[in-house]
Order: structure tokens, then sequence, then C-alpha cells
């Protein structure tokens, strides 16, 4: 039997902006509307915690509200003809909810909470808000399970891993801005396509990218033709 061609889809928040959750750094983005240091960093859960943790039972109230869209049913579906694993940078659960069966969160989960000093203790919480005051089995305060800025971000050497053995990369609804996360394509086979859906214009130089600019609800459908011709 001949081996599953390896596809890797690497998403950003575009791929959810079509389900009602809003991008990071479009304009009226959520960075427009907090100061990423605040919200987003070891350094902000240091400085405000009870801040930090109101922000993230926002989102993830949010969360239960919205659905995965056809970006995210696209490729679930594409499990089917290929060997898809995403990589995202999305701490929401629309790819799990569509159907993909390999996905490595990169930027953490929202669903989940852990121990503010052990990372390998994580706990599944749905969409229930962490209270002020919770802790983890080891005394330390319960915090959510999200990757922030000033923090190593363990799935890289995973993600790497995929990508490097990847016979075509997909790349949706991402700046491409933040790190280690955005270099993840240059661990891309020198003959591996790599095509990019986005409304918006985005450079990665040194790499030749076969853009589609569109909505990710539109590009996976044409992305969709173009793959399940080879
Ligand atoms: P950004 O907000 O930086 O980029 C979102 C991308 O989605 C942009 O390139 C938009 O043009 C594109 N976009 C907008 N609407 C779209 C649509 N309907 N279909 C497809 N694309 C669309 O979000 P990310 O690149 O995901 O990390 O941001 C990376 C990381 O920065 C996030 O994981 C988060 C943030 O700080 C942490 O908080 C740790």
């Amino acid at each position: 039997m001949k081996a599953l061609k390896k596809i890797v889809a690497l998403t950003g928040a575009g791929i959810s902006a079509e389900s009602g959750i809003m991008t990071f750094r479009d304009s009226g983005g959520l960075w427009e509307k907090h100061e990423v240091r605040e919200v987003a960093s070891i350094e902000g859960w240091r400085k405000n915690p009870q801040l930090m943790l109101r922000f993230y039972n926002e989102r993830r109230k949010q969360l239960e509200g919205v659905e995965p869209n056809a970006a995210h049913h696209i490729l679930a579906e594409l499990e089917k003809k290929f060997d898809l694993t995403v990589v995202t940078q999305n701490v929401d659960n629309l790819h799990e909810r569509a159907g993909s069966s390999k996905i490595l969160h990169l930027h953490g989960e929202l669903t989940k909470a852990r121990s503010s000093t052990n990372p390998e203790w994580v706990v599944d919480i749905g969409y229930r808000p962490i209270e002020w005051g919770e802790k983890a089995p080891d005394g330390s305060p319960l915090r959510p399970h999200i990757v922030w800025f000033g923090e190593a971000v363990p799935m890289m050497s995973q993600a790497a891993e995929a990508i490097a053995l990847a016979d075509m990369v997909l790349i949706i609804g991402t700046s491409l801005n933040v790190y280690p996360a955005a270099g993840l394509v240059e661990y891309a086979a020198p003959q591996a396509p790599i095509y990019l859906v986005d409304p918006n214009e985005i450079s990665y130089p040194g790499r030749e990218i076969i853009t589609i600019r569109e909505k990710a609800t539109v590009g996976m459908e044409q992305l969709k033709k173009i793959l399940t011709e080879c």
C-alpha cells in the first residue's frame, strides 16, 4: 500500500476569524484593545494574575458559543486522503471540534489549566472559569494552560519535526509575526511546496510561497480542489 502524502497545516488566528473569534493584529484585533504584556506575558501573570484570569475566562466563555467554520472542516476532511497534522498557534479548540485528529497546540489550550510551578501538571476544565484562589495539587495557583510571551514553547521540536517531514506545507491565517512559531516555515524541505491562505499580503523572504489571497473559508475550498488533484 502506498504511504499517504504528509501535509502540515500551520494555522493562526485568521482561520478562526470567520467563526467569530478576533485575530490579534488586524485592525480592531485583540492587541488593539489589550496591552499584550499585561494579558499575555509571564511578567503580566506575576504582576496582575487576577486580570489575566479574567481575560482568559472571557475568551474561554466566548469559545463555548462559537462553531468551527468551513476552513476547519475542510482540514479535517483532508485526513481522508492525506496524513495531515495541524500545527496551530490558536488556543481555541475549533480544529478538534471540526474533527482533525492530529493537532499540536504551540501556544496552549483555553480549555485546560495547569499548575503555575509544574507545566507537566495539566487538567481539562472545559469552558468553566478559573476562579481566583484555585490551587493545583502542588499548592501553586491554577493558571491557564497558555504559553505566554517570555516562556518556552514546549511543542516546538515536535512541530519542527512534523514540518521537516512534510511533503507539503499549508499556512492559513497567520501574520507570521510571532517567533519561534513563524520560524517553523524554515524547517520545510526545499522540495515541499508551501501554500499560504490569507486575505492580506504576508511576506516571508527566502522561500517561494504560493499565495491564495482569500479568507480562510474561500481559500481552503480552492486549496481542497488543488490538493484533491494531487
Ligand atoms: P495575527 O492576528 O497576528 O494574524 C492573523 C492573520 O489572519 C493576519 O495575517 C490576517 O490577515 C489573517 N486573517 C484575518 N482574517 C482572516 C480570514 N477570514 N481568513 C484567513 N486569514 C485571515 O494572529 P497569529 O498570526 O495567529 O500568541 O498570531 C500569532 C500569535 O500572536 C498568537 O498565537 C498569539 C498572539 O500573540 C499568544 O498570545 C502567545
